[in-house]
C-alpha cells in the first residue's frame, strides 16, 4: 500500500472566522485537484464548523487541535469527541508538544485522548518529539519510545489509515531551526520500527509519519523526499496561503 502525503496545517491559537475563511479559500481556489496529497487544517474550536462548512464540497479535510477525555457533562472549558465529530472534522491533533508543556498533558492523559479519539472515529495525529535537553543528553530515542508505548497502548486497530504520528522535535517548532535531514530521517525511521514492535511490522509500514518543525516552502521538497517521511505538519507557514500551497505542490512532486 502507498503511502499518500499528508500535509496539515496546525493554525494553533490565531485565525478568527474572517481570517479562516480567506486561509481555506485562498488554498482551495489555489489548487482545485491535488494530485496524490491529502490536505488537513486544524483550525481553532471556534473555526472549525465555519471551515467544515466553507470545505465541504472540496478535498480539504478539517481535524481540531485537542480532544476532552470526557464525553459530555460538567468540564467546563472542554471540548468532547462527539461535538468535535460534529463540527466535521475527521481528525485530531493529541498529544501536541504545546498541550504537554503549557497545559501538563502527561503520556497517560494522552492515552486517554487516543481512546476518546477512537470512541468517537476520529483520526488521531499523535505528535511526539524531545526537547533540547532530551536531545543533548541523548535521551531522544528513549523519549519518542516511551511517548509511543504509552499513547498506543490499548489500541486494537490494525488499520493503518486510523492513525498517524507527527514527529515534532520540541527544539525546532517555531524556533526556525529544522532538524537535520539526517535527524530526521534516523528518528522517522527508528518511530517505524518502534511501531513494529508496539503494534505490528504492517501496520509499521503503511501508517504515515509526518514531520514538524519550522517546515516551509524552501526547505519542504528536501524534508517530503525522504523515505519515511509521509507529510509534514506546519505552524507559523500554514497561516499563509502562498507559503501553504507551495509546500502542498512540493508534496506533489515527490
Ligand atoms: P512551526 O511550523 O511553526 O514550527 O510549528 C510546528 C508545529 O508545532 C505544528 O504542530
Amino acid at each position: 500500500m502507498n503511502r499518500i502525503p499528508l500535509i496539515a496545517g496546525n493554525w494553533k491559537m490565531n485565525m478568527t472566522l474572517y481570517e479562516s475563511k480567506g486561509l481555506v479559500l485562498g488554498i482551495h481556489y489555489a489548487i482545485k485537484y491535488p494530485h496524490d496529497v491529502e490536505v488537513v487544517v486544524a483550525p481553532p474550536f471556534t473555526a472549525i464548523s465555519f471551515v467544515s462548512g466553507l470545505v465541504r464540497s472540496s478535498y480539504i479535510e478539517v481535524a481540531a487541535q485537542d480532544i476532552s477525555t470526557h464525553d459530555a457533562g460538567a468540564f467546563t472549558g472542554e471540548i468532547s469527541g462527539s461535538m468535535i465529530r460534529g463540527a466535521g472534522c475527521r481528525y485530531v491533533i493529541v498529544g501536541h508538544s504545546e498541550r504537554r508543556q503549557y497545559f501538563f498533558e502527561t503520556d497517560d492523559l494522552i492515552n486517554q485522548k487516543m481512546a476518546a479519539a477512537r470512541t468517537h472515529k476520529l483520526i488521531p495525529i499523535l505528535c511526539v518529539g524531545e526537547t533540547l535537553i532530551e536531545r543533548e543528553r541523548g535521551a531522544c530515542f528513549n523519549v519518542v519510545e516511551r511517548q509511543l508505548a504509552v499513547a498506543l497502548s490499548g489500541l486494537q486497530t490494525r488499520d493503518p489509515l486510523s492513525l498517524v504520528i507527527a514527529y515534532e522535535p520540541v527544539w525546532a517548532i517555531g524556533t526556525g531551526r529544522t532538524a537535520t535531514l539526517e535527524q530526521i530521517n534516523e528518528m522517522h525511521a527508528f518511530i517505524r520500527s518502534t511501531l513494529a514492535g508496539v503494534i505490528d511490522p504492517v501496520f509499521a509500514s503503511q501508517v504515515r509519519v509526518l514531520y514538524g518543525g519550522s517546515v516551509n516552502s524552501k526547505n519542504s521538497a528536501a524534508i517530503l523526499s525522504l523515505g519515511d517521511v509521509d507529510g509534514a505538519l506546519i505552524g507559523g507557514a500554514s497561516l499563509r496561503v502562498a507559503e501553504f500551497v507551495s509546500i502542498i505542490k512540493s508534496a506533489t512532486n515527490n
